[in-house]
């Protein structure tokens, strides 16, 4: 059975004179012992859905089901009781400025109504666990913020939930810090078994830990599934918009402008993966039709341990080359997205850069 499981869940905001959807009829499971990620663009929905899950908000339609129990229409005590199986884990970490370390780690335990010995074992313990025990009597101004993080993760894990939910955990702090931070996550789920809820707009983050992920799009989830699947051979535009932004492809190409020289030319985005990420493929298909390519930007990412080759390429030629080239190297496995700069360029550009 899934831990986590939204049933065509619905949530509004007044915007205006109107209502818009913030999330519209999601649904998705989210199976225990799994760290799933959820993606999207600033605005998608995300934080609407984590606040949904953890019941900071009810949703307006749906059941939100935690370990088969539904939390959107739950109150008083049980309400409280499925509560104190979520764990909640934020972006700018929520810590209370006047606890040191260790009294902000034993906040839910004393809300709790814990006896004071077993707090401080507790507390104890999981400063051991994030490796902060020489922090334990200082205040959270004095830490950095991968710290501060490792102090509320500690936290959220105080009263043990089975549901960790983090809403861009890492997402305010430098690159090495975000992977200390994501090792933790994975120990968690590893040593603890506590299931993850990873939302975020950073791809690498959701490659480095998760084995899901749902890709959120104006609130509705528009494609889910393990993320070598996602990310290899995604179904929706919004995913490749959120491959080829994190690749900063599209905004390269929207520098480049519009390749006026070729009336007959454009822009394509094309990932490859795996082995193939590595072979000639580009130059099979350049070799095989009459058409001319340019290419203008190409990097190889690893995600998980496949390779993920991209690359921005100009190819000018006759309408029917141009088509021909796209099919065959979509044929040989590769993603191909075309990309169009000029029409949503921010700046009129005539000819090339
Ligand atoms: N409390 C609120 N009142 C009105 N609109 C909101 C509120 N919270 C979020 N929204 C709107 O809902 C949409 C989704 O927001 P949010 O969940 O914060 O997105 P994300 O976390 O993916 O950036 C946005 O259009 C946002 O403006
Ligand atoms: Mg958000």
């Amino acid at each position: 059975m899934s831990v986590v499981q939204l049933e065509d869940v619905t949530k509004r905001y007044r915007n205006g004179d109107g209502w818009s959807n913030a999330l519209s009829a999601v649904n998705l499971s989210v199976e225990r012992g799994s760290i799933q990620g959820i993606i999207g663009f600033s605005g998608a929905g995300k934080s609407t859905l984590l606040r949904c899950v953890s019941r900071l908000e009810k949703p307006d339609e749906g059941r939100v089901l935690i370990d088969g129990a539904d939390l959107a229409s739950a109150t008083g005590r049980d309400l409280r009781s499925a509560r104190r199986k979520l764990g909640v884990v934020f972006q700018q970490f929520h810590l209370m400025r006047s606890r040191t370390v260790a009294d902000n780690i034993a906040l839910p335990l004393e809300i709790a109504g814990e006896r004071p010995m077993h707090i401080h074992s507790r507390v104890q313990d999981l400063l051991g666990y994030v490796g902060l025990q020489d922090k334990q009597h200082v205040y959270p101004a004095q830490l950095s913020g991968g710290q501060r993080q490792r102090v509320a993760i500690a936290r959220a894990l105080a009263t043990k939930p089975a549901v960790l939910l983090t809403d861009e955990p890492t997402s305010a702090l430098d690159p090495e810090t975000t992977a200390s931070v994501l090792d933790l996550l994975k120990r968690v789920r590893d040593e603890l078994g506590v299931t993850i809820l990873l939302i975020t707009h950073e791809l690498n983050a959701v490659r480095a830990i998760c084995d899901y992920v749902a890709v959120l799009d104006s609130g509705c989830i528009v494609e889910q599934g393990p993320v070598e699947q996602v990310f290899t051979r995604p179904m929706s535009r919004a995913t490749e918009r959120l491959l080829g932004k994190d690749l900063h492809l599209s905004q390269l190409a929207t520098h480049l402008g519009k390749p006026s020289d070729h009336p007959d030319s454009v822009f394509l985005e094309i990932h490859f993966f795996g082995a193939d990420a590595t072979d000639h493929i580009l130059f099979d298909v350049a070799r095989s039709t009459d058409a001319t390519f340019s290419i203008l930007h190409a990097q190889i990412v690893n995600l998980n341990r496949l390779g993920h080759g991209s690359m921005l390429v100009e190819v000018s030629g006759t309408v029917s080359a141009l088509a021909t080239v796209q099919d065959r190297l979509r044929a040989r496995g590769a993603n191909v997205v075309i990309v169009e700069p000029w029409q949503n360029a921010p700046f009129t550009v005539s000819g090339h850069a």
